[in-house]
C-alpha cells in the first residue's frame, strides 16, 4: 500500500490489515484482502442503530403517514397501510418523534381528543404551513404499534414547561387512574403506552431555545426529574437522551457528562445525542439531490466520512467522564441533506434519494456499528419524502428509495455482535479527492449466522475482495448497484435501484467476491 492509500484509510478509520494470509491463499495482487476475526467477538449492534426520524414538517407526517380514516388510501384508522406494510419489512426499531425543531414548539395537548376540536396552529419551523394536529399522541403510538417499532419521544423544552412535560409522561404511562390516565382512557387507550426513548429536547442551542450549554444543563435536569415514566413495568427500562453534540458545537456534551458525572441519587440520563448531517457542498448551497455526475457523488461521499471524526471525538469527550461507558451515544439525526427539489417548498426539505445516498448509508451504518461499544442508537433523518427518505409518496402512490433497500439489506446486522475486520481499503481519487475506495464489516447474529457487508465506493472500476474465514464454504446474499451514481426509483421506474441476489464464491481456501462499481453487498457466510 503506498503511503498516501495507508493515509486516507486511516483517515477515514478503515482497519489495515492486521494478520497475513498463508502464502498458498494469497489471492490476485488485485484484490483486497480482509481478514475476519471470528474468534474475537466485539459488541453488541444495538437494533436501534436503524433508527428513524419522523417529523412534522412537510410530507413527513401529512400524506407520508397519516392519511385520515376516510382515505380512499388504503389505511388503518388513517394511517396508510402501503407504508406500514414497507416500514415493517425493515424492522424499524423505533421511531423518533414529533422533531426536530417542531418538538420544542409542539403542545401535546393540542393533539389529543376529538379531532375536529384540534387546534390549527402554523408550523413556525418548517414552512408556515397550517399544522391541523389531527396526527397526535394517540395516532403516533398507533402508527408505531402498526410498525412494531419503539417510541422515541422529544419533550418541548424550548418553549414547554416542566409541568407540561411531567403531564404528559403521567397521560402516557400511568397505570393507576389519575384524571390524565382517565382521560388518556376516555380518548380510546386504557394501558399506559410504552416509551424507550425520552429526549430531553432538541438542539436546544439553536432552534430548540438558544440555550447556553450551563442553562441547558440546569433544563436538562429539571426535565429528567420531573418527566417520570408511572409505569412500573417500564419506569427503569426508559432511557433519557440529553442533547449533546452537533457538528458544528462540543461544548454541550462537555457540560451534559460533566453534570452527569456530579449527579446525586434524583436524575440521571442513560444517553447524549449527535447530530451530523453530510453536506455535500456548504449549507448555503448544499448540491442537488439528482441530476449529478461524479464530482458530486466524490463530494457527497468525503462529506459523510466526517461522521468518523464526530463520532471518535464525542466519544473521547464521553470517555473522560464515563469509561464504563453507562452513558449511550445517540446519532439521533444524521443523513445527506440537499437542495430542496426544483419547485417544492424549501421548508418542506423535500429531495430526491439515489444509488450515492445508499452508499453513504452504508458508510456511516459501518461507522456506527465499528463504535457499537458506545454508538446505541441511530436515527436517520428523515423516514418519508423528507430529507433522506426511505420511502417517498405521492397521493396514493408510494415509492421504496435506494436507500430503503440499504436498510433491508442491512437488517441482520440489527441486534448481531461485531466480528473485528481488518483490510487494505485502497483509494479511489477524483481530482483532489481520495477516498478508502472499499469498506466492510463483519457480525454474527443471535443464531450463529456470520454476515458480511461489502461496499465498493468506486464508481468506474470493480473490486475484488478476498476472505479469509476458517471453514467456510460459500457466501450468498444480495447487492444493489445502478446504471449511475445518482441512479434512483420514481414513480414511473420504481424499481430502477433494488438488490439482486449476489454471491461469493471458494477459491484458494478463500471466499473471493466480485463487487461492481458504486454497490453495496451484504451475503451471509456458510
Ligand atoms: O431534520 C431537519 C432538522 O434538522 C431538524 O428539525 C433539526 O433538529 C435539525 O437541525
Amino acid at each position: 500500500m503506498i503511503a498516501r492509500q495507508r493515509i486516507a484509510a486511516l483517515a477515514a478509520g478503515f482497519a489495515i490489515a492486521a494478520g497475513s494470509f498463508p502464502a498458498a491463499a494469497q489471492p490476485s495482487a488485485a484484490a483486497t484482502r480482509i481478514v475476519v476475526q471470528t474468534d474475537k467477538p466485539g459488541a453488541t449492534i444495538e437494533r436501534d442503530i436503524f433508527g428513524q426520524f419522523a417529523e412534522h414538517l412537510g410530507t413527513g407526517i401529512y400524506g407520508g403517514v397519516w392519511v385520515g380514516k376516510d382515505s380512499p388510501i388504503s389505511n388503518v384508522r388513517g394511517i396508510r397501510s402501503d407504508v406500514v406494510q414497507a416500514l415493517r419489512a425493515i424492522r424499524v426499531p423505533n421511531v423518533r418523534w414529533p422533531g426536530g425543531c417542531f418538538a420544542d414548539g409542539y403542545h401535546w395537548r393540542d393533539g389529543i381528543g376529538p379531532a375536529a376540536q384540534r387546534k390549527h396552529r402554523l408550523n413556525a419551523s418548517w414552512g408556515n404551513v397550517i399544522e391541523p394536529n389531527s396526527f397526535g399522541t394517540h395516532e403516533f403510538f398507533d402508527f408505531a404499534e402498526q410498525v412494531g417499532a419503539d417510541v422515541f419521544l422529544s419533550v418541548n423544552v424550548g418553549s414547554g414547561t416542566v409541568q407540561e412535560a411531567a403531564d404528559w409522561l403521567e397521560y402516557l404511562t400511568a397505570d393507576k387512574p389519575t384524571s390524565l390516565a382517565q382521560e388518556r382512557a376516555a380518548n380510546g387507550r386504557g394501558k399506559p403506552y410504552k416509551i424507550k426513548y425520552l429526549g430531553l429536547g432538541n438542539e436546544n442551542w439553536a432552534c430548540g431555545g438558544g440555550m447556553s450549554n450551563d442553562h441547558y444543563v440546569e433544563m436538562m435536569k429539571q426535565f429528567a426529574i420531573y418527566s417520570r415514566n408511572l409505569d412500573p413495568a417500564q419506569a427503569k427500562t426508559m432511557k433519557r437522551v440529553a442533547v449533546g453534540w452537533d457538528s458544528n458545537k462540543d461544548d454541550y456534551t462537555e457540560s451534559v457528562l460533566k453534570a452527569w458525572k456530579a449527579r446525586n441519587w434524583a436524575w440521571t440520563i442513560e444517553g447524549v445525542s449527535l447530530h451530523g448531517y453530510t453536506i455535500p457542498n456548504s449549507w448555503e448551497k448544499k448540491g442537488p439531490s439528482v441530476n449529478f455526475g461524479e464530482d458530486e457523488y466524490a463530494k457527497g461521499l468525503r462529506a459523510t466520512l466526517k461522521m468518523k471524526e464526530w463520532v471518535a471525538k464525542q466519544s473521547a469527550i464521553m470517555d473522560r467522564y464515563d469509561p464504563e461507558k453507562a452513558v449511550g451515544l445517540y446519532v439521533d439525526e444524521w443523513g445527506i441533506w440537499a437542495d430542496p427539489n426544483p419547485g417544492s417548498n424549501p421548508g418542506f426539505l423535500q429531495q430526491q434519494n439515489t444509488l450515492r445516498d445508499a452508499v453513504i448509508a452504508s458508510l456511516n451504518l459501518n461507522i456506527f456499528m465499528r463504535n457499537a461499544d458506545r454508538v446505541k442508537g441511530t436515527n436517520i433523518a428523515q423516514m418519508i419524502n423528507v430529507l433522506q427518505a426511505m420511502i417517498l409518496t405521492d397521493g396514493p402512490k408510494m415509492v421504496l428509495t435506494p436507500t430503503y433497500h440499504l436498510y433491508h439489506l442491512y437488517v441482520p446486522f440489527q441486534g448481531a455482535k461485531v466480528v473485528p475486520v481488518s483490510f487494505e481499503a485502497g483509494t479511489y481519487t477524483l481530482g483532489d479527492i481520495s477516498l478508502p475506495r472499499v469498506d466492510a464489516v463483519a457480525a454474527r447474529d443471535p443464531t450463529g449466522k456470520l454476515w458480511l457487508a461489502l461496499t465498493n465506493v468506486d464508481p468506474n472500476r470493480p473490486a475484488k475482495l478476498a476472505a479469509a474465514i476458517a471453514a467456510a464454504r460459500g457466501a450468498t446474499g444480495r447487492v444493489m448497484t445502478g446504471v449511475a451514481v445518482d441512479a434512483h426509483n420514481d414513480f414511473a421506474a420504481p424499481n430502477a435501484v433494488a438488490p439482486k441476489p449476489y454471491s461469493g464464491r471458494l477459491a484458494g481456501g478463500q471466499l473471493q467476491f466480485d463487487l461492481p462499481p458504486k454497490s453495496v453487498a451484504v451475503v451471509q457466510v456458510h
